[in-house]
């Protein structure tokens, strides 16, 4: 019996990944997989280590697990495999999961890889490693994978797997970077719907976390992600961390954290640890400037006060973010003004601040009654695009150019490319900012504090049994 089901789970897995590389709403086909759903449940994600030669991975397990690793080789065959043992971590109240680290990657390479639990194997699964300072990325945000019952965990992970195939259809995608809510109550079982493609497995999968993440207490164990930092007031279920990819910082930032003090000392240590990266991009869930509901915009001045100062200082080119579901590009920014629109087409050369991207959710659409479109310092879109969209982001050490689409759609949404001379001089940040920003940052912590002890309340009248010290510090 349990050889048939490793047959059908391997069939599937092929199946599906020649689905994946084709534009298709392969709904009967993910019927099939849900209906295989050992696999599909055990969560198996593989995400970004600290930089292009390394990979982490992780897996929920049944609580008796004694032992994890993963067998992994550059021949399909698995000829050559090289074993790499993996931490046994307890999920919320029960399970184990497994945590590895696959270190040692060769750049251009595909590599195969099971997933082994205690002796039991997963099916096997590929990636590839990037060859020099190009590859491409998919930017999401918003997923909302929702777990109101079995029918709606199923309809939000195909609608995702759906827009991962539509999405890896046009670029050789290498990584996935989602800035937040990814679940809708930070469950377990909408992180394994999350996890349901098995392109989770192939591309190396960024998370952020999210407002809604933050309901639950399962974000931080699915998650295996590199160069975390807790800082001072991290929140219970996750921090901040890093990884480079290519010419590319990557800084993730948990933005439900208002400790301003924290994210600089992140930021800081992370862009001296990488000096001579050429781009910075930051990912973190709240929208800065694109948000377009009024009651927000009081969060997002709190939130501008404490961030924007931070990506002045340390010339960040990018910044991802989600939360509003409204599609938007900022203007080119620097101390909160516009330095020059963004046209869509256009290349921006030198840009002399950041531009501010929120990605519309991938299947929450928002009831736009009552929503004014807020913000002047938008140079496209906002109030008409609130699902269904993408970003596909190609990375070079010349350029990065964000393409949007819509799923299905033949033709772009929008484009641009931020380009940078070698003699480019950035923006130098005031020792008046500085001053003035290590205040408001302070102030900001003071805040985190407290609003932890409201999360803690929070998730305790929610029946969740956490550590109170864990939940504020
Ligand atoms: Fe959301
Ligand atoms: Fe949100």
């Amino acid at each position: 019996m349990k050889k048939t089901r490793k047959i059908l789970s391997v069939f599937m897995a092929v199946l599906l990944l020649a689905l994946s590389a084709t534009p298709v709403h392969a709904v009967s086909a993910w019927e099939l997989y849900w209906a295989d759903s050992e696999e599909a449940a055990r969560g198996i994600i593989m995400q970004p280590g600290s930089d292009e030669t390394e990979r982490n991975f992780s897996w929920y397990m049944p609580a008796d697990t004694t032992s994890c690793h993963i067998e992994i080789s550059t021949n399909p065959l698995m000829l050559n495999e090289r074993s790499v043992s993996g931490e046994i971590t307890e999920a919320y109240q029960g399970d184990k999961v497994a945590k590895v680290t696959v270190s040692d990657l060769v750049p251009g390479e595909t590599y195969y890889y099971v997933c082994v639990t205690d002796d039991e194997k997963s099916d096997m699964y590929s990636f590839d490693t990037v060859e020099a300072d190009s590859f491409s990325a998919l930017y999401i945000s918003d997923i909302h994978i929702t777990a109101d019952n079995e029918d709606t965990v199923k309809d939000t992970a195909f609608a995702f797997a759906d827009l991962l195939a539509d999405a890896n259809s046009r670029a050789d995608l290498n990584l996935i970077l989602s800035a937040g809510d990814q679940a809708t109550d930070g469950l377990r079982r909408e992180y394994e719907g999350l996890t349901f493609s098995p392109m989770s497995r192939s591309l190396s999968f960024a998370t952020t976390i999210g407002n809604h993440d933050r309901k639950g207490v399962d974000y931080p164990c699915f998650n295996n992600l590199p160069n975390e930092d807790d800082g001072m007031v991290s929140s219970y279920q996750g921090g901040n961390y890093w990884f480079v990819k290519g010419d590319a910082l990557f800084l993730c930032l948990d933005s439900n954290n208002a400790s301003g003090t924290d994210h600089y000392n992140f930021v800081k240590k992370a862009v001296q640890a990488n000096p001579d990266i050429k781009w910075r991009v930051v990912m973190m869930h709240h929208d800065l400037y694109g948000g377009s509901i009024e009651h927000r915009e009081s969060e997002n001045e709190l939130l501008r006060l404490l961030l924007a100062p931070i990506m002045d200082e340390f010339n960040i080119d990018l910044v991802l973010t989600g939360h509003s579901h409204h599609y938007s590009v900022s203007d080119v920014l620097y101390n909160g003004k516009t330095v020059s629109k963004v046209e869509n087409g256009a290349t921006i050369e030198n840009a002399g601040g950041t531009i501010y991207m929120v990605s519309a959710s991938v299947g929450r659409a928002r009831d736009a009654e009552g929503e004014i479109p807020y913000s002047d310092r938008i140079s496209i879109g906002m109030d008409e695009y609130t699902d269904r969209l993408y970003n596909i982001i190609d990375f070079s050490s010349d350029a990065i150019t964000v393409t949007t689409y819509e799923v299905g759609a033949e033709d772009a949404f929008v484009s641009f490319s931020i380009t940078k001379t070698d003699d480019y001089e950035a923006p130098q940040f005031s020792i008046f900012r500085k001053i003035f920003s290590k205040l408001v940052n302070f102030i900001g912590t003071v805040y985190a504090v407290f609003n932890n002890i409201g999360k803690y309340s929070d998730l305790k009248e929610d029946g969740y049994e956490i550590d109170f010290g864990e939940a504020i510090f």
